[in-house]
């Protein structure tokens, strides 16, 4: 290996947060143990808070230990070298040349070789500023790479991302800009793609002649908590709908790419994202009591904390197949999946104990795996059927456990493939989805639906499935076994 393939500055910028102590630091202490963190890889956390590096590790530490199953002292003591803390206020610019001082001095210090990384955990709108910053002052003028990851949300809708997106890339260019979508980084979601396309079975079916309806979900089970502020900015269509969600449909809808590599893939989505629509009669939106008093959500918020919707995909392979989408905060579960039915039709369909459609449930978290059932025959009746499923669950087998989303996410940046994060196309047209729909709410008051927490979402979401002869299929019903049920009828 090249020396400098082994050396590298890592500066986050919003390093004492809730990110990188919680999601980021652990996820680089993972890498660490498993030994796929670069040798010379400095971590480097910023923040105003005054504190030397001793405290700042002190305090990952902690947070590692809790969030860490493989935890022990001895690797931490030997991880902790990666890790520096720097105190500047970003925002402000006579910050910026004790900075580049700094970086120079690490960069020789280390051997990083010029490669630098810079991971914006920070509010959208510094992205442009702390961009502009970074080139004015020298720091991008290294022999080695310069990349940018910018976390989400990329802006609040499509003239916000636009202006963001002007910003930052005069500075890097498109080929070093990382934006995060941390769903791609799971690994179920990546598996949506493999399950798809390596198996015969699924591939010759995976369209409108086949699969009547798609349903995509992913529920919370906890309030706002102390993160009101931001929440009631956002609410769940712009927090969860325009990026995960429909992140998640366009990987169940595109064609096939014609490579795997990045751009034929980002290629495909956005083939998708142009032909999404979404009616605004077809949306219900939802807002658990009591999320008005919580703290700082002011008590005549219109945000939502839940979303149901329709997608229309109109595509030659999808068109006419409804997406239903839904996503909301303090309900009955912690779950996310992926649920494709297919058409109910064969010569058995109007047997007394009538055939149940096929399902391929794509289970993403907390329980990752994969579920379908199908029909069999009902032993011991003469022509009865009874659907019954294969239940594989991989986040239950040691051998397979799967890494957390930033783990792989950071180990990409570090390689340099963007396959799994969002190019501005892909941002672009998902603002724009959601732009659209919002232009024809006039009145949110009209659409938005009170829910108790704890339950499964205002019950209006269900007649939107309802009057479309579908319902929402509950993965934990579905788990439970049909034979408690089934009275065995014996005919002979
Ligand atoms: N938390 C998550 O799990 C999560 C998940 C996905 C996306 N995100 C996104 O990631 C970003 C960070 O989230 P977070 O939860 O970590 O936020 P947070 O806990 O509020 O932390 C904010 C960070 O920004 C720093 N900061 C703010 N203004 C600064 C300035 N002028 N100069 C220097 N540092 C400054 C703060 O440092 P000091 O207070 O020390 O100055 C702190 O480190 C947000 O945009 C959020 O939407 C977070």
């Amino acid at each position: 290996m090249n020396r400098c393939e082994d050396g590298a500055i890592f500066t986050i910028f919003g390093g004492t947060g809730n990110l990188s102590y919680y999601k980021l630091m652990p996820a680089f202490y993972q890498l660490h143990q498993e030994g796929r963190l670069i040798k010379r890889m400095a971590i480097v956390a910023i923040g105003r808070r005054e504190k030397t590096t001793k405290d700042y590790i002190e305090e990952v530490e902690v947070a590692i230990k809790q969030k860490s199953k493989t935890y022990t002292k001895e690797s931490f003591d030997d991880f902790k070298d990666h890790i520096y803390y720097y105190e500047m206020d970003f925002a402000d610019d006579e910050h910026y040349p004790a900075f580049e001082k700094y970086m120079s001095e690490l960069d020789t210090a280390i051997e990083a070789c010029g490669n630098r990384v810079f991971y914006l955990a920070t509010l959208p709108n510094f992205f442009p500023t702390i961009s502009k910053q970074l080139k004015t002052y020298g720091l991008l003028e290294t022999r080695g790479y310069r990349r940018a990851v910018f976390e989400k949300p990329f802006g609040y809708d499509y003239t916000s991302a636009k202006k963001i997106n002007e910003g930052i890339s005069e500075v890097f260019g498109e080929s070093n800009i990382y934006r995060i979508d941390h769903y791609l980084g799971k690994e179920m979601i990546q598996n949506i793609h493999m399950i798809r396309l390596s198996n015969q079975i699924f591939k010759g079916v995976w369209n409108k002649h086949s699969i009547d309806n798609v349903q995509i979900t992913v529920k919370e089970d906890m309030g706002v908590g102390d993160r009101g502020g931001y929440y009631d900015q956002s609410g769940a269509l712009r927090d969860m709908i325009q990026n995960h969600l429909i992140q998640i449909l366009a990987l169940v809808a595109m064609e096939p790419p014609a490579d795997l590599d990045t751009e034929s893939i980002r290629q495909e989505k956005v083939k998708v994202l142009k032909h999404i629509a979404i009616n605004k009669e077809e949306v219900i939106f939802g807002q658990y009591r009591g999320y008005t008093e919580e703290e700082k959500v002011p008590s005549d918020s219109l945000t939502e904390t839940f979303v149901g919707l329709k997608a229309h995909v109109n595509t030659e392979r999808f068109q006419g197949v409804p997406f239903y989408l839904r996503t909301g905060k303090y309900l009955d579960t912690r779950e996310a999946e992926v649920i494709v039915e297919f058409k109910n039709d064969s010569v058995y369909k109007n047997l007394e104990a009538s055939m149940e459609s096929n399902l391929l449930v794509i289970k993403i978290q907390p329980e990752e795996g994969i579920y379908f059932r199908i029909n069999t025959k009902q032993p011991r009746s003469e022509n009865r059927l009874m659907p019954v499923s294969m239940d594989y669950c991989q986040s239950c087998n040691i051998v397979y456990k799967s890494p957390e989303a930033y783990e792989r996410l950071l180990l990409d940046i570090t390689l340099g493939d963007r396959t799994l994060f969002t190019s501005w196309e892909e941002i672009e047209h998902a603002w724009r989805i959601v732009d659209k729909l919002m232009a024809g709410i006039e009145n949110k008051r009209d659409y938005i639906f009170t829910y108790e927490p704890k339950t499964d979402g205002p019950s209006e979401v269900h007649e939107l499935l309802e009057k479309e002869g579908h319902v929402w299929w509950c993965l934990s019903a579905l788990t439970a076994t049909y034979f408690q049920d089934l009275e065995v009828e014996d005919e002979h």
